[in-house]
């Protein structure tokens, strides 16, 4: 059928994830610098449009199977909702999902369901609200908690909710689960990867899968519960002999790059292979001059080609990519 996105590792990729923009209204310290991130010229941002274009070629020249929307946060677009409605009129029957910190969701979430959103996994790592304040540097968890339940009640299933995992937030773990087991939404913890904007990451500080287990396991039963698929990120965990479940997604220390499944694409238009990589192709230029979709579809699978076997964290003289996550798109 079609040409797929493979590697020279013989992965492939079917998971897109697109950033939309560098903007958020939050400022998590693992993430993004105080001031935020540079601004990307207006010109340089691709236009719904073209994502939309690309997001059809993605599918129906390169095999993908599942869009993400990221950011930065997906919501400080206005256009949002019609680049959403044009994916789920090209792109019919393809899940789309967004990763949000779901500030203002609460009055945008039934319109994004209508325009064919199907699901959204939120960035929540603390249910106190001055610890949320002092994580994020922004005191807006009311309108997160009001948006993940407007998204629950749009439909927005399954909602996942992420929390990566710092020294500051390990002690409120446990309160999370019980709130998110309270809400009947889904939870994962995230190890934090060295994607900080302040290149501020270092391992001793880094707060592993198992130093969660072990504090999790004061409060709750956890049983071993493997992976939904092969390529999920998260590894389940029955919570008190389920049917709830927790997830661990230790990136660091049980990396499942082998396993990778994700193509991406910046907000400026380029193919990024991995978060890690800097290698980037760019399909904007390519675009803006009149590439045919087959063109495009071509210079895409030459830039997953080269994908990288993995991260290399853990491996002897690492260093961190000149990307963040705000820059690249969780
Ligand atoms: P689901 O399909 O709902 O499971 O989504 P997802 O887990 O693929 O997406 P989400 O955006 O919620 O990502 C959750 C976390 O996984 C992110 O915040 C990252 O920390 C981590 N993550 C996402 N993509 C990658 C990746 O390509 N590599 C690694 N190592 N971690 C990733
Ligand atoms: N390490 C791991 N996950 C991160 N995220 C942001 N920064 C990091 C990091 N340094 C996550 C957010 C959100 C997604 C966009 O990426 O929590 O879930
Ligand atoms: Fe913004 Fe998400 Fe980064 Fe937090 S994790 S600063 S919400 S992009």
């Amino acid at each position: 059928d079609v040409d797929q996105l493979v590697d020279r590792f013989g992965r492939v990729a079917r998971d897109l994830r697109v950033s939309i923009t560098e903007k958020c209204s939050l400022r998590c310290t693992y993430c993004m610098p105080e001031e935020g991130l540079p601004a990307i010229p207006a010109e340089n941002l691709l236009t719904a449009n073209e994502i939309v274009r690309l997001v059809d070629i993605a599918v129906h020249r390169l095999g993908v199977r599942e869009v993400r929307f990221t950011g930065g946060e997906p919501l400080m677009r206005v256009d949002l909702e019609q680049m959403i409605a044009g994916c789920a009129e090209r792109a019919p029957g393809v899940p789309l999902a967004m990763t949000t910190n779901a500030v203002g969701l609460e009055h945008r979430a039934a319109g994004l369901a209508r325009a064919g959103l199907t699901r959204v996994n939120v960035s929540l790592d603390s249910v106190d609200r001055e610890h949320f304040a002092r994580l994020t540097r922004r005191d807006r968890l009311p309108s997160v908690i009001a948006g993940i339940r407007a998204a629950a009640r749009a439909g927005l299933a399954p909602l996942k909710i992420n929390a990566v995992l710092m020294p500051e937030t390990l002690s409120g773990a446990a309160d999370l689960l019980e709130w998110c087991l309270s809400e009947g939404v889904a939870l994962r913890f995230i190890e934090e990867m060295p994607l900080d904007a302040d290149h501020e990451w270092a391992r001793e500080n880094m707060v592993a899968a198992d130093r969660l287990l072990a504090v999790l396991g004061e409060r709750f039963t956890l049983t071993e519960h493997g992976r939904e698929d092969p390529s999920a990120p998260a590894e389940e965990w029955l919570v008190d002999g389920g049917p709830a479940t927790v997830g661990i997604i230790a990136s660091v220390t049980r990396s499942f790059c082998s396993d990778c499944d994700r193509t991406r694409l910046t907000a400026e238009g380029t193919v990024r292979s991995c978060l890690f990589s800097d290698q980037e192709i760019d399909l904007r230029a390519a675009l803006r001059s009149g590439a045919s979709d087959e063109e495009l579809a071509q210079l895409w699978r030459g830039a997953m080609w080269n994908k990288w076997a993995g991260h290399g964290i853990n491996a002897d003289g690492f260093a961190p990519p000149q990307r963040s996550m705000g820059a690249i798109g969780g």
